[in-house]
């Protein structure tokens, strides 16, 4: 039996997986607001903690891993690790966990509802609906787009990226994909798709890897889907590509920044729509995210190899 830790936990996580780290012996404080403890508070109560189970939106940034050097692991409630220094955890010999493959369908079920939301222009409806602009049934009333047939771009096909490829082909539609190891190269992707779903994690390569230049090459009804990281995509040129009609339209689950105030230009622009960053939200999934967060803190804390690692840092661009 490892001696007892003390672990900080930075929110009420869903399901009862903390009951194992109590289980072992080990001592668990839980930030209880619903809000993200402020860096101060993260770092002092982490400053009494062996190991830190946090979430995507709490920073685990150089100067925080330096004073917090003493940490075993950083096990993020999340797959995406982009909010942790993992060049600087790695120097430092702090294990980072994440929880891959749980959350994979869920967040694509939300990618291909965002599709279909956007293609058939759900929010547009309901709200003319609710303005009382539902009047007679008219042949040329309330169109959207064709999914069937449509050709689907997949930025980035991991398993997300994949697990969305299969809900496409039981639509029928055409499916093209770019990947870091080659497949279709993103211009030509762009330039053939009515519909780009994002998938690649957030790294300094993928920064704004939709900009303005991008987005020029896509179609002028083609819309796109972003449920990967929010800064994957040029807010400002998205803005401006919705207002002038490059594109057709935009269905996101998460954006830069985050989150994203009401009076925000994106929310403004037309065709837009933003759900916030629920990907992986449904109880089952996030139950699966806190075990896989636990089995990583339990197997620091035993000396043990993670079973779920973060992927190494990405090299600089
Ligand atoms: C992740 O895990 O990275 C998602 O964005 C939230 O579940």
């Amino acid at each position: 039996m490892p001696p007892m830790a003390r672990v900080f936990v930075t929110r009420q996580p869903v399901g009862d997986g903390l009951e194992r780290l109590r289980a072992a012996g080990h001592e668990v404080d839980v930030w209880a607001e619903r809000t993200p403890p402020p860096q101060d508070v993260l770092h002092d109560r982490t400053q009494q903690a062996d190991a830190l189970l946090c979430m995507l939106g709490d920073r685990i940034d150089e100067d925080f891993l330096v004073a917090n050097a003493h940490l075993k692991v950083v096990a993020n409630y999340a797959v995406g690790v982009d909010n942790i220094d993992l060049a600087t955890a790695a120097k430092l010999g702090i294990e980072v966990g994440n929880t891959p493959g749980v959350l994979t369908d869920a967040t694509a079920d939300l990618a291909f509802a965002l599709l279909l939301a956007a293609a058939r222009r759900l929010p547009q409806l309901q709200q003319a609906v609710l303005d009382g602009e539902w009047g007679t049934w008219t042949p040329d009333g309330f169109l959207g787009h064709d999914v069937v047939g449509a050709t689907l771009g997949i930025v980035g096909a991991g398993r997300i990226g994949e697990a969305v490829a299969r809900r496409a082909a039981g639509f029928g539609m055409e499916i093209l994909r770019t990947t870091s190891r080659g497949g279709t190269p993103l211009p030509e992707l762009l330039a053939r798709s009515d519909f780009v779903s994002l998938h690649v994690p957030f790294t300094p390569h993928t920064r704004h890897l939709i900009d303005a230049q991008a987005l020029q090459r896509m179609k002028p009804t083609a819309i796109l889907i972003n449920t990967a990281r929010g800064a994957v995509v040029d807010t400002a040129a998205l803005v401006d590509a919705l207002h002038a009609g490059t594109i057709g339209g935009a269905a996101l689950d998460v954006t830069d920044p985050e989150p994203l105030p009401p009076d925000h230009p994106l929310l403004g622009a037309p065709n837009v729509l933003v759900v916030p960053h629920v990907g992986s939200a449904t109880p089952r999934t996030r139950a699966a995210m806190t075990d896989l967060a636990v089995d990583n803190v339990l197997a620091a804390l035993a000396g043990e190899p993670l079973p779920h690692p973060a992927p190494a840092p990405a090299p600089a661009p």
